[in-house]
């Protein structure tokens, strides 16, 4: 396997950013995720930003001394560039979150949302944004656990579908459908210290899916179409899964969920060199934990 096919974001399409944009309210996200966590004269990195929403929120929400969105397409830095135009401290640029362009002990706040799934080698990722962390600084990640895959009552044919596309992308893509479960563990073996973790349902659709969140999973379908192809084989097999996957979402007797884990914890202002000392950890394990599911 190539590794640059492993480095393609398999959802690019030209209505990604619009997607991206519209599936998350930016200033709810802040107020419910990051606002414990920020303070005016912050400098911040969001690794794998999409169209910088979240950016623009930050640098509203307090006055940054440097806000950084970094995409590996260029299409999301230049939508990133455009939604963060209205704050001079804030700039986007281009780069593959396993070697951040960035000295080490740069940001403040360091953070990756829906980044880690998409990411072939995920413990190297997290190495970077630990490095480009200052010592006493704070990095913070949010993956899914579970998406597309979690139904019920059993549809074979759809599970079947599903589970050879999730598949077919852990292979070929890199991507891994249950990231969400796995960032604690990859934030402890990085070495931060005082780790935070909180699972709550993030899909959550017991019956008919209403209108909104219906034309946001036929987007992603739609966004994702051309692999989906090339995986079943022929354009109409993957319009087949499509309406398939819909017509699931619209019965009133089906139950759909996912989970998302939060996780956030701070690099520890003596850290070891990680490459000299063989990985070791050296963080102090002050767990808070919350579960809600
Ligand atoms: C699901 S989107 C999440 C966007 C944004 N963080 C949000 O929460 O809306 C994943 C983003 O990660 C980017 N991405 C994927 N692999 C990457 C990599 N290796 N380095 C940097 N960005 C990457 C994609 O281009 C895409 O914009």
């Amino acid at each position: 396997m190539k590794t640059d096919e492993k480095k393609y974001y398999f959802m690019e399409d030209e209505k990604e950013n619009e997607r991206l944009a519209s599936k998350v309210d930016p200033d709810q996200f802040v107020e419910k995720y990051l606002k414990p966590y920020l303070y005016d004269g912050i400098s911040v990195l969001d690794v794998g930003s999409g169209p910088g929403v979240i950016g623009r929120a930050i640098g509203e929400f307090c006055s940054c001394d440097n806000i950084v969105a970094l995409d590996i397409v260029s299409g999301r830095v230049v939508a990133a560039k455009q939604n963060m135009s209205g704050n001079t401290k804030s700039s986007a640029t281009q780069g593959d979150a396993i070697s951040l362009p960035f000295l080490s002990n740069s940001f403040d706040f360091v953070m990756a949302r829906f980044l880690i799934e998409y990411v072939s080698n995920p413990e190297l990722a997290i190495d970077e944004m630990v490095r480009v962390c200052k010592p006493g600084g704070r990095i913070f990640f949010q993956d899914l656990d579970g998406q597309i895959l979690w139904h019920y009552p059993e549809d074979k044919e759809l599970q079947l579908g599903l589970e050879n596309i999730m598949n077919y992308l852990k292979l070929y893509k890199g991507f891994d459908p249950f990231a969400g479960r796995k960032l604690y563990h990859y934030a402890f073996s990085a070495g931060v210290s005082d780790i935070y973790v909180k699972a709550e349902s993030y899909h959550f659709f017991p019956g008919k899916i209403d209108r909104k969140n219906y034309e946001l999973w036929e987007m992603k379908f739609n966004n994702a179409m051309e692999s989906a192809t090339k995986i079943l084989g022929s354009r109409n097999k993957a319009l087949e899964l499509k309406k398939h996957f819909l017509d699931y979402f619209s019965r009133e007797d089906t139950l759909t969920y996912s989970v998302v884990f939060t996780v956030s914890g701070i690099k520890p202002k003596i850290f070891p060199d990680l490459a000299l000392y063989g990985g070791d950890h050296n963080g102090t394990n002050g767990f808070e934990k919350e579960g809600t599911i």
